[in-house]
């Protein structure tokens, strides 16, 4: 179990480095992520380095027996750069120049800047990759974090050749992107650009494949360095640090490239719900896209953070619930940002491992218990294939969704984040699935939006009902093909079959924030009752039973007696289709019916609200995420202290892992 932070030694004078080591080994510290700003520390000028420094601090860590997570030190060019090489800077879709001063002001396409990362890395790697004291490499920082997209020349011509790449002529780009309308019929590739500001929106599909180039463009600078670290001989992992789902990148791509996963993750402590729609939704993802337990939580607070508008500290204790939260969801190591609160700099106010205000002080005090805590933690299991139910979720359809001119606008992330936190709260364990993965081993799909489907996606998914799975497909999906197009022959044209259903019009709603006259909120009641009466938003859509039953219909509104819910068997399956996307409060209510008619069971019968359980392998964790003390109905043997537990009682921020 790793336990650590950021360390950033080029902010202090020797003596505070000094204090450093002997109060990481009070802490328990075992790895430090060293580097990670230290660009212009290392290269104060082109082809001036200075490594004595981080030679001298390497090996004062290594005496201590502390480890070393080596970063690559590019996530934030010097300012000698920009002056020499202006056009590696980034630039937006408006044209202005993202200048120095704060960090990420690299356009990721620059030959120039690649030309730069690529001999600052080399020096490192030849320096550092036998250093016993380096276990990890720690490649640039949280990709697409700050710069989001680069709209710079550097960019476009990158673009052109990815989309070269993916098109082989531009009859075969303007067929994809349906140039043919508003005259937008290219002649030659040069004639692209990356989607800069415009008039009015842009050409969907030019957008969506601006997203995927983006993704990959940080991708190629990602493997870049990867292949540099791997040249200079060295064996160590190799990981870049995730952030949840990120905006930008598509981390199902990314994470077969990684060595070891990453995250970094910062619940909101005014949030009582982000302990489940952050915290577990991160630690869910990351343990789905590492392919089960072994990832690393790279950073989170000691407390208060900097950069939202109100800043909470935690709560006395929650810091180690969260962080257990992250064990008990599989991950092998607990880091912050960062070891000691800086000084001076943007993120002087942001806690740390240990705070400006020193020793004797809250956080400290539960830093060096949760070192302790986790040192004494027996060994945990190793795999879990525990998660009977598949949520999906994926890149392409949040971003073609993030565009203009739908029915309705749809947060995809805000429903596939309902859906998590709605089995979580219900003690149900979920996976996060791609569309195209291997599915078999769920009993229980949940896709609740495929807007975009590919025609791999949807094989995959009428082979897993045929095969005997049970699918529950949400409204808006298979409407188009990766290019963002209409199939011919209307919607629902590949999954209609195994839904026993056919589409006819979306029946957009008024999002419930919006003024104004028109429909918000549908009623749906099922015919039997076997589900209470629930409310959908945004959609009510028009769906005709070919095959399927009616489960529930819409009740009022324009959409009176229509089927909302149908179910389908299709081969040795049976697949749902639910015509509404149902409310927050809907989606709780429905999570457990649906997973009970896949026969997936809760770890827990009754869990109380604000605690969270968690299931790795054979080690069930219980946390009680809330400020009142929680009574949980489960037994089984306390893995630190080897006495059976039974209906035990948690007190806030209290936690309890047993092995079955
Ligand atoms: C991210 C970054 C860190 C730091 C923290 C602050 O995780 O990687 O460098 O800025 O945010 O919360």
């Amino acid at each position: 179990m790793h336990y650590g932070g950021d360390y950033n030694p080029e902010q202090w004078p020797r003596e505070v480095l000094n204090e450093d080591i002997d109060r990481m080994r009070e802490a328990g510290i075992t790895m430090v992520s060293l580097g990670i700003f230290s660009w212009s520390r290392i290269q104060p000028d082109e082809g001036v380095f200075d490594f004595e420094w981080l030679d001298d601090i390497i090996d004062r860590l290594h005496a201590a027996g502390i480890t070393v997570d080596l970063a690559t030190a590019t996530a934030s060019p010097p300012p000698w750069m920009h002056l020499k090489y202006p056009e590696i800077l980034p630039v937006t879709a408006e044209g202005t120049t993202l200048g120095p001063g704060s960090r990420q002001h690299y356009a990721p396409s620059s030959p120039v800047y690649r030309r730069l990362a690529a001999e600052l890395v080399s020096a490192i790697a030849a320096r550092y990759a036998n250093h016993p004291a380096v276990v990890m490499w720690h490649i640039n920082n949280e990709y697409g974090c700050h710069l989001v997209a680069d709209y710079s020349d550097a960019a476009a011509v990158a673009f052109r050749d990815w989309l070269r790449a993916r098109y082989g002529s531009v009859a075969a780009l303007n067929a994809a992107w349906g140039t043919s309308f508003w005259s937008q019929m290219y002649s030659d590739f040069e004639q692209v650009l990356p989607p800069r500001a415009a008039p009015y929106h842009h050409n969907p599909a030019h957008r969506l494949d601006f997203h995927r180039f983006t993704s990959d463009s940080m991708l190629e600078l990602y493997l870049m360095e990867k292949e540099i670290i791997r040249a200079s001989g060295a064996l160590q992992p190799i990981t870049t640090n995730f952030m949840g789902q990120s905006p930008t990148v598509d981390y199902w791509k990314w994470a077969p490239h990684l060595d070891v996963i990453s995250d970094d993750c910062y619940p909101d402590p005014n949030d009582p719900e982000s302990f489940r729609t952050v915290g577990g939704f991160h630690r869910d993802l990351m343990r789905s896209f590492a392919g089960g337990p072994g990832w690393l939580l790279m950073e989170q607070a000691s407390g208060a953070l900097n950069w939202r508008p109100a800043n909470a500290p935690k709560a006395p204790g929650q810091m180690a619930a969260l962080s257990m939260q992250a064990v008990a969801r599989g991950a092998d190591g607990v880091l912050f940002f960062q070891w000691r609160q800086s000084r001076a700099g943007t993120e002087k106010f942001h806690s740390a491992m240990l705070p400006h205000a020193g020793t004797d002080t809250r956080i400290w005090r539960e830093v060096v218990a949760l070192g302790e805590t986790l040192a004494e933690l027996p060994a945990l299991p190793e795999t879990d294939d525990t998660a009977r139910i598949g949520l999906v979720f994926e890149y392409e359809n949040m971003w073609a969704l993030s565009g203009t001119d739908h029915p309705v606008g749809i947060d995809y992330m805000e429903i596939v984040k309902r859906w998590y936190a709605a089995f979580d709260a219900a003690a149900i364990g979920v996976d996060f699935v791609h569309p195209a993965a291997d599915l078999t081993r769920y009993d229980l799909v949940v896709a609740p939006q495929l807007y975009l489907l590919t025609d791999a996606a949807a094989d995959n998914l009428r082979d897993y009902v045929a095969a005997g799975g049970t699918l529950l497909v949400g409204a808006f999906s298979d409407v188009v093909d990766e290019q963002d197009a209409f199939l011919p022959g209307g919607f629902l044209t590949r999954l209609g079959e195994t839904l026993g259903i056919r589409l006819e019009d979306f029946g957009g709603l008024v999002p419930a924030a919006e003024q104004g006259p028109g429909e918000r909120v549908v009623r749906v009641v099922s015919g039997d009752g076997a589900i209470s009466p629930f409310e959908g938003e945004l959609l009510a859509e028009e769906i005709h039973v070919t095959r399927a039953e009616v489960v529930a219909r819409f009740s009022g509104g324009r959409r009176d007696g229509d089927p909302a819910l149908t179910v389908n068997s299709a081969g040795a399956g049976r697949a749902f289709y639910l015509a509404t996307i149902p409310t927050t409060a809907a989606t709780r209510a429905l999570a457990p019916y649906f997973a009970a008619q896949a026969g997936v069971a809760p770890l827990i019968a009754e869990l109380p609200a604000g605690v969270e359980v968690a299931r790795r392998g054979s080690v069930l964790t219980v946390i009680n995420h809330s400020t009142e003390p929680a009574h949980v109905r489960v037994a089984g043997k306390d893995i630190r202290t080897g006495e059976r537990v039974e209906d035990p009682e948690l007190e806030p921020f209290g936690w309890v892992m047993l092995r079955a």
